[in-house]
């Protein structure tokens, strides 16, 4: 039975039980006639009254409860946006303010987990891609040298070169894959020794002398002399900084500067990368810390590599309870800078 009709059903049910009295009093005669007849209207016009306001009371009601069977039945259909009026009596009123946080929380982990779905989904189509092209290459090249189709030995050099060339980038890349998701899975270990940061990056910035000459690169260093050793795992920040440093070079002009300074603050030594070169987006700052993420959409691999490379810094620089971070300006170029704690992180 609806509701409207089972308020209307109690509502004629307490004028009919007055009317049967009435009626008995008038059959007994216990009061006059005329006493009895005012009775009766006023009976049956407060009946009417209360009807109406019942009818009107309800249609409040119905219009709430209604609205909320419509939604609950668009959630039910996975559509989890839904927000009804919170009007009515108190307690529709209290039903519709729950009804709506609950909803809206649906809707927020709906989100989340589209999102980590989306994101799955994403990774595992760019791992597939970066090794497929390698994996490819490497293929072609050999199949060509069995053939036999090339028989100058300069260009099977050539061939051999490649696929040599290629097969450390896949091993660079299932290493730097491994290195990632042992750091996102947390089961890497923080084990930090005390290091001079100092002997640290002079012995990063030996393995790009060459590259450096090569496009007349200057590299200006200043290192704050009151910095003395540093808690930090010397290998991994090495790792960062040839991260960093690689990149500055990767994306700077011929003939322009880099600049490398460590500065000591309070409680923490701040390493910053500084390279005049195309700078990034702002709307993209933030996303080159995500796994695969590269502004340059073609993944030439002229401009570096798979996009993992600053991902694998900010867990590091993390896993040591520092920071990692960037400014930068489109033409003008990027200042990367971390920071490390001076003291040993506590767990
Ligand atoms: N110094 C820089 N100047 C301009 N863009 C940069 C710089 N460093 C990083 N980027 C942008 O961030 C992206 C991600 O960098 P990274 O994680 O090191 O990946 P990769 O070097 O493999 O491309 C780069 O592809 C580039 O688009
Ligand atoms: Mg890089």
């Amino acid at each position: 039975m609806k509701l409207r009709t089972m308020l209307m059903l109690a509502n004629g049910i307490s004028i009919a039980i007055i009317l049967v009295f009435l009626i008995i009093s008038y059959v007994r005669m216990v009061l006059s006639p005329e006493v009895i007849l005012t009775l009766t209207v006023i009976t049956v016009g407060a009946g009417s009254l209360s009807m109406l306001a019942h009818f009107f009371f309800t249609s409040q009601i119905l219009k709430s409860v209604n609205q909320m069977t419509e939604e609950t039945s668009r959630i039910a259909d996975g559509n989890f946006d839904v927000t009804i009026r919170e009007k009515g009596p108190q307690e529709i009123q209290e039903l519709a303010q729950h009804f709506n946080s609950m909803s809206e929380k649906l809707n927020r982990m709906f989100s989340e987990l589209k999102r980590s779905e989306e994101y799955k989904t994403e990774l595992i189509a760019n791992v597939s891609h970066d090794l497929r092209t390698p994996v490819s290459s490497i293929r072609s090249f050999a199949e060509a040298l069995q053939d036999g189709v090339v028989t100058d030995e300069k260009t099977q050099r050539l061939y051999l070169e490649t696929i040599e060339r290629e097969t450390e980038r896949l091993s660079h890349l299932i290493e730097e894959l491994l290195t990632l998701s042992q750091l996102e899975s947390g089961t890497s270990v923080y084990d930090p020794e005390w290091v001079h940061p100092d002997v640290i990056l002079v012995e990063t910035l030996q393995q790009f002398d060459r590259r450096i000459q090569e496009r007349d690169i200057e590299l200006s260093v200043h290192i704050d002399d009151k910095l003395g050793v540093i808690p930090m795992m010397p290998d991994q920040i090495k790792r960062v900084l040839t991260n960093l440093i690689q990149n500055a070079i990767v994306f700077s002009p011929d003939h322009s500067t880099i600049t490398i300074s460590l500065k000591k603050r309070e409680t923490e030594a701040v390493f910053f990368i500084k390279d005049q070169g195309s700078g990034i987006p702002e709307a993209e700052v933030d996303r080159i810390f995500d796994r695969f993420y590269r502004v340059e959409k073609s993944r030439n691999t002229k401009f570096g590599g798979s996009g993992l490379g600053l991902a694998i810094s900010r867990q590091l620089i993390e896993l040591h309870g520092g920071k990692l971070g960037v400014e930068s300006s489109v033409g003008e170029g990027s200042e990367f800078w971390f920071m490390l704690p001076l003291e040993i992180k506590e767990e």
